[in-house]
């Protein structure tokens, strides 16, 4: 598979003909549309389960699609009882196999939260980290769980409990994708980031330099104050969405718990691989404007993608930016993928060489017409306009 250094703008050529035997190669323009879009999951008690939350999406090896979300058994809250929903596509989207239940936490007060998925494409692993008891209600100890596939998603290994590695900690991984780097420094690390709880808040990296079998602890940006109460606009980074820009360097986009300095995003990025993360080049990106939620965020040839429900009070308007300058600075057009109650999201893209996989990214998103945990949305977008 080829990946690094090319530049969408650039790599998806139209040709044209402007004299006889003079042929010119002028970039296509990003213009993104919805392509099509299903429901892959509706809340209402369909068996056994009250309320999906929590989409995850991601490319496997192979070049297939999988989507995770969390099954609430009992109802919408973040603790309860919960499964690990799957559903599987091998058609870039068009069809999904039925739900399957991966993880299934039996009757637990607290049960599983979602979650980061990390591709290992060096070894054509699925990795996909959980936590359990993370509020801590009717339970005193988190964990930090793995699950793994080596066949592209069809069958996982019974869960790993990760906290031996890591220390007990209440740490909630994504959600969103981890990032396995393709660049260097520290080529091939899988890096997953997630957040601790409100008074132990902030931003923690794991990594995994063999391939998901040993884990370490990585970066940390800390809530200030840190392990105490927080008031409005404390800075608190929250949950995070991570992405490898060509350059090998890990942007991370963060959510604003307490709205501190401003109702957006917080950016912050790592240089040595997910190890540190400098406040010296923290920022808060104005553009983003955001009511603290969790959001997308993807690098595809050189151009970062961005989702969020797109308003500093509600969780409406989901909508997608996107970045010709890793971020720096977004496009003035933007495309609404659903004006009308919206919240998590998360994408994905398939890398392969070929030229429809440069066309699309996919993203799933929590949306619904009164409140948004309805129903989770599979939206397929085609970043040329249909072309
Ligand atoms: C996970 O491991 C930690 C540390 O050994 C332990 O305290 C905790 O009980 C374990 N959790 C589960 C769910 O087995
Ligand atoms: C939706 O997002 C767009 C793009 O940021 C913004 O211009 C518009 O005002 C937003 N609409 C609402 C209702 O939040």
């Amino acid at each position: 598979m080829e990946k690094g250094g090319r530049v969408a703008a650039l790599s998806l050529l139209l040709s044209a003909m402007l004299s006889p035997g003079v042929c010119v190669s002028i970039p296509l323009k990003i213009d993104p549309i919805v392509y099509e879009e299903q429901l892959l999951w509706v809340a209402g008690f369909q068996g056994e389960v009250n309320t999906y939350r929590v989409p995850l999406i991601t490319f496997t090896p192979k070049g297939n699609l999988l989507a995770f979300a969390e099954g609430r058994k009992d109802n919408d809250d973040d603790a309860g009882a919960k499964f690990i929903a799957l559903r599987r596509s091998t058609n870039k989207g068009d069809t999904w196999s039925p739900t399957t239940f991966i993880v299934d936490d039996g009757t637990q007060s607290d049960g599983l939260n979602l979650g980061s998925v990390v591709v290992d494409e060096e070894v054509g692993l699925v990795i996909l980290i959980y936590t359990t008891c993370f509020h801590q209600f009717q339970c005193q100890i988190s964990s930090i769980m793995m699950v793994e596939s080596k066949d592209d998603g069809l069958s996982w290994s019974v869960p790993r409990n990760l906290s031996a590695q890591l220390g007990v900690k209440n740490f909630a991984p994504g959600p969103g994708s981890g990032l396995q780097k393709r660049y260097s420094p520290a080529k091939g690390r899988l890096v997953v980031c997630g957040h601790g709880t409100i008074e132990g808040d902030g931003v923690f990296c794991i990594l995994s330099d063999d391939h998901g079998r040993n884990w370490y602890n990585g970066a940390e940006l800390k809530s200030i104050p840190y392990n105490q109460k927080k008031y409005n606009q404390d800075f608190n980074p929250d949950e995070p969405q991570p992405v490898e820009l060509t350059d090998g360097t890990i942007v991370i986009n963060v959510r604003n718990q307490y709205h501190y300095h401003c109702w957006c995003r917080v950016v912050v990025r790592s240089y040595d691989g997910g190890i540190t993360l400098p406040t010296d080049d923290l920022y808060f990106d104005s553009e983003l404007v955001d009511s603290a939620v969790a959001a997308g965020a993807l690098q595809k040839d050189g151009v970062i993608y961005f989702t969020n429900p797109a308003n500093m009070h509600n969780r409406v308007n989901l909508t997608l930016r996107w970045s010709m300058t890793n971020g720096n600075s977004w496009e003035k057009k933007a495309v609404q993928i659903w004006a009308g109650p919206s919240s998590y999201s998360s994408i994905t893209s398939l890398d392969g060489s070929s030229p429809e996989d440069q066309k699309y990214i996919f993203v799933i998103y929590e949306k619904g017409h009164q409140a948004p945990y309805e129903t989770i949305s599979f939206a397929k977008i085609h970043l040329y306009g249909g072309h």
